[in-house]
């Protein structure tokens, strides 16, 4: 049978779990045609380790004619290339959810792929549970909430920073707000919320704490959800992100799967 072919936007941390799972074993149904990435050196080297086309332009990514990309960059990439992608006939698996807070732009994305007959996939990245969110959803109105703890060192380069906060002995809050506010101001840390959000009450309705804890590492989210019968409580905790990474192959072999879960 002939093989999907699978195209990598970004050749970080994540995207290298993904060619990695592929050249494991994990995904025969798959071949790696080939990568895109803003630093086209980094491309070359992935492109040695993997054994696909390093491309220099979405264009040139484009015209490899991938049947899905996996996209483990940036928000800003995903603006940048999300309708390209999908009017250029793949579908694609999203990480950078962020990207998605923007209700315009999630519209809009969400049109391209239906006209083009192409799926854009959510990853469940750091988080899960969406099966349960999106269910509990359809059967009565919910209210949506998303905490995290983070390491006060994670949060160093982020607005929410201050001075202290590498010394704090207790858990402290440093942010609280609607997932849209908390992705206006971390940009790159609450994808997970974003998510979370998207499938249950919507960006603006979904509240998110974030709470900084001395010596904490990894990451650890609660997602609470509650409606007039369901009621979840969800922990995720993960060491590292690479929980992410996987989430992204196991999107690839649900699109192939005879059950699908
Ligand atoms: N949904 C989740 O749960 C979850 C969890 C962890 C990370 N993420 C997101 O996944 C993405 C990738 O994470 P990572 O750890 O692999 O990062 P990384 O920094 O290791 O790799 C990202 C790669 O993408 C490239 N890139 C970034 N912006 C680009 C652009 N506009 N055009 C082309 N290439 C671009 C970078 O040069 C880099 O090589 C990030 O946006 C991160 O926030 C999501």
């Amino acid at each position: 049978m002939e093989k999907l072919k699978l195209a990598l936007l970004g050749c970080g941390h994540l995207n290298e779990i993904v060619a990695k799972a592929l050249m494991d074993g994990y995904l025969p149904e798959y071949e790696l045609v080939g990568v895109f990435e803003r630093d086209f050196n980094k491309a070359v080297n992935f492109s040695k380790t993997y054994n696909c086309t390093p491309c220099e332009t979405i264009d040139e990514l484009m015209s490899l004619k991938p049947d899905y990309i996996a996209e483990a960059a940036s928000v800003e990439a995903i603006r940048e290339y999300g309708e390209i992608i999908l009017r250029n006939g793949a579908s694609l698996i999203v990480l950078s959810i962020g990207a998605f807070a923007d209700k315009e732009f999630y519209e809009q994305i969400k049109n391209t792929a239906f006209m083009n007959k192409r799926k854009v996939y959510i990853a469940s990245g750091a988080v899960g549970g969406f099966d349960v969110l999106r269910t509990a959803s359809l059967m009565s109105p919910i209210t949506a909430k998303i905490s995290s703890k983070k390491s006060p060192k994670s949060l160093k380069k982020t607005p929410l920073y201050k001075e202290g906060l590498l010394d704090i002995k207790e858990s402290e809050q440093v942010f609280s707000g609607t997932t849209k506010e908390a992705i206006e101001i971390l940009p790159t840390h609450v994808n997970v919320a974003v998510a979370t959000a998207l499938a249950s009450a919507g960006p603006e309705n979904t509240l998110m704490k974030i709470n900084a804890l001395p010596d904490f590492v990894g990451d650890e989210y609660k997602i609470e959800i509650e409606g007039e019968e369901v009621k979840t409580d969800l922990n995720i905790y993960s060491k590292t992100s690479d929980i992410a990474g996987w989430s992204v192959v196991f999107v690839l072999q649900n699109i192939v799967s005879p059950i699908v879960f």
